[in-house]
């Protein structure tokens, strides 16, 4: 392999982006300076945040330039390092951007451990999603045993791993998901009590599997899942606020009157509710090794299983994230670069 491959923004996208959005290059390799790692990547984990990275909007992070590299995470192998802490070989994740070499330093890098799990792994279970899950649970979702949690886009990165958690702490857990499929997957795989198809009547559905309302739910989709979601609230209920995907190509300026407006937070004051979003990485990354250990513990006892949506090859990369806007991947979505 003598050069590196890129994929680049080129425009920004007015609701759905397309594959015109991107474009695949070819570049040399780069070369690690003073203290840099230079890491081959074997898997880059495409992911929602990076919707909006691509739009110039105001956010929490900063937008991809325009003709810059999209911005994402990897996993790889150190090819050559600058730094006494790796050596070539080592398998390390903390990669970034949408190319298949990046030279980086390695305070950004992370050594991983796969007798846990699988390389490809870090992308998700015990990545960034994983960790998301972890921390929104931890900190606002705080599930007691016998309660009813409720996660939408339950077989994605982030769902699978909250719907686990929660189990694992004596939850009684209850799925939202697209189509028969994933729903079938969630029970029999996942060991989720239940999950529902918001393809279907979600109302009818909600009723008949949660007669007696939901304590915690967990937020991934937005849109008309939320709204059927919030009126089933039990007092004291917790909603945490993780990501609206559903709502991710909308037009900035958009009108969201009507449906998409959401629901009458007056329940919020009724039911004493708690609602709080959160972004992992305000504080997840420093309580990194507790999450491991308590999936370390999961994974061993049998406990967590784990299903990943493998593309291969990068220039496939902008399809399949768009896909994943439509909801077309079936567990986390990775690339096999
Ligand atoms: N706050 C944070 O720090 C943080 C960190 C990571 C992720 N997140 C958020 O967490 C959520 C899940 O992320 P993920 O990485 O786990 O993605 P994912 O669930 O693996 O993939 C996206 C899934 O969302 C659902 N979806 C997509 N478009 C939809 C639509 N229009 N209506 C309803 N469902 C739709 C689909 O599942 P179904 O087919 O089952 O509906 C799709 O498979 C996203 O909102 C993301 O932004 C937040």
């Amino acid at each position: 392999m003598s050069e590196n491959t890129q994929v680049l923004l080129r425009r920004r996208p007015v609701g759905e982006p397309v594959e015109a959005d991107f474009e695949v290059v070819h570049t040399p390799i780069p070369t690690p300076g003073p203290g840099e790692v230079l890491v081959r990547a074997h898997y880059l984990s495409l992911d929602p945040y990076m919707r909006g990275r691509m739009s110039d909007a105001k956010s929490y992070a900063k937008s991809v330039e325009l003709g810059e590299g999209m911005e994402g995470a990897t996993v790889g192998e150190v090819v050559a390092s600058h730094d006494p802490r790796f050596a070539p070989g080592d398998l390390v994740a903390g990669g970034k951007g949408w190319q298949r070499f990046c030279a980086m330093p390695g305070d950004a890098l992370r050594k991983v451990d796969t007798s846990i799990a699988p390389l490809s792994a870090y992308t998700g279970l015990l990545g960034m999603p994983g960790l998301t899950a972890w921390v929104g649970l931890q900190d606002i979702g705080q599930p007691k045993p016998g309660e009813t949690v409720m996660v939408s886009a339950a077989t994605g990165a982030v769902g699978q791993v909250v719907g686990q958690i929660a189990k694992a702490r004596g939850a009684r857990v209850v799925g939202i998901a697209g189509g028969q499929a994933k729903c079938d997957f969630a029970v029999k795989e996942l060991g989720f009590d239940a999950c529902l198809d918001h393809r279907g009547d979600l109302g009818a559905q909600l009723d008949a599997a949660c007669p007696d309302g939901v304590d915690v739910y967990w937020e991934n989709v937005g849109g008309a899942v939320q709204a059927a979601v919030f009126p089933r609230f039990r007092d004291f209920g917790r909603m945490v606020m993780c990501g609206m995907i559903a709502q991710y190509n909308t037009a900035p300026g958009a009108d969201t009157s009507g449906a998409a407006a959401g629901p009458n937070l007056g329940a919020v004051v009724r039911k004493r509710l708690r609602i709080q979003g959160f972004i992992v990485f305000d504080s997840g990354w420093q309580r990194y090794a507790q999450f491991l250990a308590e999936m370390d513990g999961l994974i061993r006892a049998g406990r967590m299983r784990w299903k990943e949506d493998v593309v291969d090859g990068l220039e496939n990369a902008p399809r399949a994230f768009i896909g994943m806007l439509r909801g077309e991947n079936f567990g986390k979505l990775v690339v096999k670069v």
